[in-house]
């Protein structure tokens, strides 16, 4: 926002984040995203706080850009960091104003709590509220949030829809579909669950392959060239993970049962089954290349992020696999260009490595989990030299299996002969 020449004040409860922030400092490793961070703080346009009351005091528009993280008790999604932010903004919001929903939500969410921010602020239906979905992804958020390929505007008044016209204006023409609240908080979890089925369609070929000595990567290929199937989303491997996906197929499923609509959405459940599954054929695989025990076995695991280009772990398929491992006897050790500190913090049992070589040095068996730049373009010739054993499970389909084999590896990965 502050890029396509909006002043901004970000708020975060965190004040140690709002610091690092407010000095240059990004807490996060997003590509592109520190250079907007120091444009924004050098303009002067960009700036910090922890106050709702200056918050308030600030903006016209007040987004809210909360997690909704899996409850710790359920698969529903837990929306207590919302209902916070909403609590300590409304009393706050004294002159006519628009407060914004971004986060991925239960439909049903945006009617609570526009209820809530005109209970509760003085401006009362002065305060009004929309539901504006993101898709970014990571490791292009900069990207999809300049360019986005839509705009979804739940709304209720005609001044709300006016304002956040305006407002993305700067962004070009992206499609634009108004809608009412439920429709447009509906968008988001439908496309995540549709991304999240696409992933395990695959996958559950995958299994299929391996039941017949069938090459899904052929296969997957083959499909992809159907138009109206398309390749995106149909690479076959340890599955998906992150704070979106797993998460939102299961929040959709909750909600939808609480909703008496269960049934509609109970193929969800088969497709975080399939992927869960994906997970446990990577250990299998590693298993047999070990000779069929891991007990005190040397591996290396390649990833830790849950993708590339983030230093993400939540969900990680690849810590999952890594975990699983240790739990089998193996002695793992980790490399991720990224993701090594927040790895270490929530899997201190593990044992890390300063670089790929690092980890798969003495290593029996050495195990692909996240498609780093880094590791797809690994030398299998020199990687041999350092390797205790020649044994490798490509849990992303991305290596040239051909060049490993030359290379003398015994080369196995999810869904290929
Ligand atoms: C996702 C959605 O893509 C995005 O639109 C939404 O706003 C947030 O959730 P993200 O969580 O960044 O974005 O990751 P995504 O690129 O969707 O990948 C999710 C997982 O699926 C990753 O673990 C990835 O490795 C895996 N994946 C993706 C596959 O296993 N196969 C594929 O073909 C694609």
């Amino acid at each position: 926002m502050a890029e396509l020449g909006y002043e901004v004040l970000g708020l975060d409860i965190d004040v140690d984040k709002v610091r690092r922030l407010a000095g240059g400092d990004l807490p996060i490793h997003e590509n592109g995203l520190g250079a907007l961070l120091r444009n924004g703080l050098e303009s002067g346009r960009l700036g910090f706080t922890t106050s709702f009351e200056e918050a308030a005091a600030f903006g016209d528009v007040h987004f809210l850009c909360l997690g909704t993280p899996q409850s710790a008790d359920g698969h529903a999604a837990d929306t207590s960091q919302l209902d916070a932010a909403v609590d300590a903004l409304a009393p706050h919001l004294v002159r006519p104003c628009l407060v914004v929903g971004k986060s991925t939500v239960p439909v049903g969410t945006a009617d609570r709590l526009a209820r809530r921010l005109q209970e509760l602020a003085p401006a009362g239906t002065g305060a009004d509220l929309a539901w504006n979905p993101e898709f970014l992804r990571e490791g292009f958020a900069v990207e999809d949030t300049l360019r986005p390929d839509r705009i979804v505007l739940g709304v209720r008044t005609a001044q709300a829809e006016r304002t956040l016209r305006e407002l993305y204006r700067p962004l070009g023409g992206p499609p634009c579909v108004v809608t009412d609240f439920a429709t447009a908080e509906l968008v988001k979890t439908a496309a995540n669950s549709f991304l999240a089925t696409k992933i395990s369609y695959i996958n559950a070929m995958a299994e299929l392959c391996e039941a017949v000595d069938a090459d899904v990567v052929a296969l997957a290929e083959a499909l992809s060239h159907d138009d109206r199937i398309g390749k995106r989303f149909l690479h076959p491997g340890i599955g998906f993970g992150g704070g979106c996906l797993p998460k939102d197929i299961r929040a959709f499923r909750a909600r939808a049962e609480e909703l008496g609509v269960g049934h509609a959405l109970a193929f969800l459940g088969e497709v975080d089954a399939i992927n869960t599954r994906r997970r446990e054929r990577a250990v299998e695989l590693a298993r047999d290349l070990a000779g069929g025990s891991l007990e005190n076995c040397p591996v290396a695991v390649l990833g830790a992020a849950f993708k590339p280009d983030s230093d993400d772990i939540r969900d990680s398929p690849a810590l999952a696999v890594a975990k699983a491992l240790a739990g089998e006897g193996a002695r793992v050790s980790v490399y991720d260009p990224a993701a090594l500190d927040n790895a270490r913090k929530s899997c201190p049992e593990l044992g890390y490595a300063g670089s790929a070589v690092e980890a798969a040095t003495g290593a029996r068996v050495t195990l692909l989990l996240t498609e780093w730049a880094d590791f797809t373009g690994l030398d299998p010739v020199a990687l041999g030299t350092v390797s205790g054993e020649r044994n490798i499970v490509d849990g992303r389909n991305v290596l040239d299996a051909a060049a490993w084999r030359t290379a003398g590896w015994n080369y196995r990965a999810p869904g290929r002969p």
